[in-house]
C-alpha cells in the first residue's frame, strides 16, 4: 500500500491485509481488513498516530520511506491492542528520539503487552493538546471503545478525528475514502456488532461529547476514511440508541428435522403477521452475520434440540456469544424438540443472563412436532406481535 495524502501534511501510511480471514481467532473477516496509521507533519514536529499489526511492520516502514520520513517526534498510541500497537517497538527503535504519547492506562497496558520502557512515554490526559507547530492534536479520553484505555485524537486545524477502532470497518479496499456508502455501512455495522455492541452505553456518551465538534473527516484505524462523517455518526446514533426493529432473530440447529420443522413453521407464522425474521442455521452461518442481525432486533428466539440433557453445543456457542455481545433485544424465548428429557430451556435462559429481556413462554416439545405444537408456535407469533405493538415497535 502506498502512503496517501488526506490534506496537506496529513498522510495515511497504514496497510491493507487483503487475506486475513479471522481476527482475535474469533471474528470472521470476509472482506479482509486494514490497519490504518496516520502521519501528521506540522511546521515544527511530526507525529505518527498509531501503528499497524506486527505482521505488517515492514510495509509501514516502507510507506514512511516513501514520504522520506527520517524523524518522528511523537508516536501517539490510541489503543494498546496489538493490531495498532504491535509495530510500536520497531518504530521506537527506528526513531530513537521519538516519544510515545498516550494516556496512563494505555501506557500501563503497553508496558505489559510490549515491554515498552516507561522512559519513552509521555502521559497525557483528557483535553490535553500536542503542539506540532501549525497543527495541534487534541486528545479525548474515551474509555471502553472497546478496551478501558481507548482514546481519540482530534486534529484541530484540519478538523479530522482519528478515533482508532471506533467507527471502523473490517473492509479491505484500495480506496482511501468510502467507495460505496451502502457496502461500508454494512461492513461497519458488522464491525460494531462484533466489537462495539457490548459497550453501547459508553459509546453513546462519547457520541454526545463529539456532537459539539466540527468534524470534516473521520479517519478510523480499520477500513476506509469517511469524508462524509454523518454516514457513520448517524449510523452509530441509530445502533447505540434504544430503538429496536420489528424483527425476530432466530439462531437454530436441528439434528433430525423436528426443530427444523418448527423453525420453518414459525418463520412463516411471523412473516404472516408482518414481522421480519432472520433465521440462522448455526451449522452453516457466519457468526458475524448473526451478530449484525442482533444489533437492532426486538426479539431473539433460539431453536435447539436437546443433546443428552442440554442444548446443542453450537447453540451453546451462539448463546454464549449473544450474552457477551449484549444486544438491546427486549424479548427472548426458546423453541425446539427433545427426545426424553433434559434442561435445555433453563440452561439457555441462564446463559442469556446479561440480556435485559423478558422471556416469553417457550415452545419446547417432545419428539416430532404435532398439530398442537404448531398451534403453540402460532400463539407465540401472536404474542410477539402483541408485544411489539405494545412497545410501539410496529403500529397496532
Ligand atoms: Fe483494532 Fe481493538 O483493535
Amino acid at each position: 500500500m502506498a502512503a496517501r495524502e488526506i490534506v496537506p501534511g496529513v498522510f495515511a501510511v497504514g496497510v491493507i491485509d487483503w487475506d486475513r480471514r479471522l481476527f482475535d481467532e474469533l471474528i470472521p473477516l470476509p472482506d479482509g481488513t486494514t490497519y490504518n496509521s496516520y502521519l501528521v507533519r506540522g511546521s515544527e514536529k511530526t507525529a505518527l498516530i498509531d501503528t499497524v499489526d506486527p505482521t505488517k511492520t515492514a510495509e509501514l516502514m516502507g510507506n514512511l520511506d516513501q514520504l522520506g520520513v527520517n524523524a518522528i517526534d511523537y508516536i501517539v498510541s490510541s489503543h494498546a491492542e496489538q493490531d495498532h500497537s504491535g509495530s510500536i517497538p520497531a518504530m521506537l527503535d527506528r526513531f530513537p528520539g521519538a516519544k510515545l504519547v498516550t494516556n496512563q492506562k494505555c501506557r500501563d497496558f503497553l508496558v505489559d503487552l510490549l515491554h515498552i520502557s516507561k522512559d519513552r512515554v509521555t502521559v497525557i490526559g483528557d483535553g490535553d493538546t500536542l503542539d506540532l507547530g501549525d497543527k495541534t492534536l487534541e486528545f479525548i479520553i474515551a474509555p471502553w471503545v472497546h478496551w478501558p484505555e481507548t482514546m481519540l485524537t482530534y486534529l484541530q486545524q484540519d478538523r479530522i478525528l482519528f478515533p482508532c477502532d471506533l467507527f471502523g470497518s473490517h473492509y479491505a479496499t484500495s480506496s482511501l475514502y468510502v467507495p460505496d456508502e451502502g457496502v461500508v455501512y454494512e461492513a461497519a455495522k458488522r464491525y460494531y456488532a462484533e466489537i462495539m455492541m457490548p459497550f453501547r452505553s459508553s459509546i453513546k456518551a462519547h457520541l454526545a461529547k463529539l456532537a459539539t465538534r466540527q468534524i470534516d473527516v473521520i479517519a478510523p484505524s480499520h477500513g476506509p476514511i469517511y469524508d462524509r462523517p454523518a454516514l457513520i455518526i448517524d449510523a452509530y446514533q441509530d445502533w447505540t440508541g434504544d430503538a429496536v426493529k420489528n424483527m425476530v432473530v432466530l439462531p437454530f440447529v436441528s439434528m433430525h428435522g423436528s426443530t427444523q420443522a418448527m423453525v420453518d413453521h414459525f418463520v412463516n407464522a411471523l412473516m404472516q403477521r408482518g414481522i421480519q425474521v432472520q433465521p440462522f442455521n448455526l451449522t452453516k452461518t457466519d457468526t458475524g452475520d448473526l451478530a449484525k442481525a442482533l444489533v437492532d432486533a426486538a426479539t431473539v428466539v433460539i431453536g435447539s434440540p436437546t443433546v443428552i440433557f442440554g442444548p446443542h453445543p453450537q447453540v451453546v456457542y451462539a448463546a454464549y456469544l449473544a450474552n457477551l455481545l449484549r444486544p438491546k433485544a427486549r424479548y427472548a424465548t426458546v423453541i425446539g424438540s427433545y427426545g426424553w428429557g433434559g434442561k435445555t430451556v433453563d440452561t439457555l435462559k441462564d446463559m442469556l443472563g446479561r440480556l435485559k429481556v423478558e422471556f416469553l413462554e417457550p415452545v419446547y416439545v417432545q419428539g416430532s412436532p404435532k398439530e398442537e405444537d404448531f398451534a403453540a408456535l402460532d400463539r407465540l407469533a401472536d404474542e410477539i406481535k402483541k408485544r411489539h405493538e405494545e412497545a410501539g415497535i410496529i403500529p397496532s
